[in-house]
């Protein structure tokens, strides 16, 4: 069994350093976190992104800490070596620091072993706050979902000169307050770079280039099982939403012919009992 990822093996983690980049695969239950880890993966991330991948929903405001802390205990009973990182839904950290430490410490006692939260440096306080109660955060800054009603959409950020100094300005601030490492979301290749190089814990890209510490992508994106939404920075490695309608539609066809289930895939009374039950042939 691999060696548990831990925090502070994260927050080292710089590229610049020598270091391998960090990769982060999203999952939401326990086959999934099974094989997020099989495959070596560093960190799961239980994203809030469940809502749109999983529940259906058309952005992630709608999923609550009991949502997330649901799909953390999932994700964590697969005991998984990768670091287990549970997100911090919409308005479980917008409205008082005791509110933020109460849901924080909901998804830790479900399984994780730190949380992440968007935002820039209006949610410094409440970062402060976790870390002091010794709850690693990791941030998340760029295009944040959750503001997509703010963006007016799902929009890439970063774009002019001051909003890139303004990731940097961010980025360095998070850091200070003792975030662990930061997700870079929807950011020009270039301000990715910049924001990497300004701080000495590792960023973590989504639609940031190639210039991060880490790069982290949605499970569902990487194996091809949703099919609607594809933004350009998802790679896909599987096509398991076209392999499954596949393998589904043999298994109806199975049924209707009566193929399935055979004799092999069916359990049968003794002869015996046959006979004293007083069944005959063809039962
Ligand atoms: O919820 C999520 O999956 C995320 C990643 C896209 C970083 O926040």
């Amino acid at each position: 069994m691999a060696r548990k990822c831990t925090v502070p093996a994260v927050r080292t983690r710089k590229v610049v350093d020598g270091a391998e980049p960090l990769v982060m695969v999203t999952a939401y239950d326990a086959p999934g976190a099974r094989m997020v880890d099989e495959a070596g993966a560093d960190l799961i991330l239980v994203g809030d992104s469940v809502a749109m991948v999983v529940l259906g929903y058309e952005n992630t405001l709608q999923v609550t800490v009991d949502d997330i802390a649901h799909h953390t205990a999932a994700v964590s009973r697969a005991m998984p070596s990768s670091l287990v990182v549970a997100d911090m839904p919409w308005m479980s950290f917008h409205v008082s620091t005791a509110d933020t430490l109460a849901n924080a410490a909901t998804l830790i006692r479900a399984g994780a072993g730190a949380v992440k939260l968007e935002g820039g440096r209006r949610r410094l306080p409440m970062v402060e706050a976790l870390v002091a109660a010794e709850i690693p955060v990791m941030g998340h800054i760029g295009l944040t979902p959750q503001s997509v009603n703010a963006m007016g959409g799902f929009r890439v950020q970063g774009r002019s000169a001051a909003a890139a100094l303004d990731l940097v300005a961010a980025a360095k601030a998070l850091a200070h307050a003792g975030c662990f490492a930061i997700v870079l979301e929807g950011v020009p290749d270039q301000v990715a770079a910049m924001v990497t190089g300004s701080v000495d814990v590792p960023t973590i890209g989504i639609g940031a280039g190639p210039d991060c510490d880490g790069q982290v992508l949605v499970f569902h994106d990487v194996l091809g099982i949703e099919q609607n939404i594809r933004p350009r920075f998802v790679r896909r490695y599987a096509d398991l939403h076209s392999e499954g309608v596949g393998a589904l539609t043999r298994f109806a066809d199975d049924v209707r012919s009566g193929s399935f289930p055979s004799a092999e895939e069916s359990y049968r009374l003794s002869d015996e009992d046959v006979e004293s039950l007083g069944l005959y042939g063809g039962v």
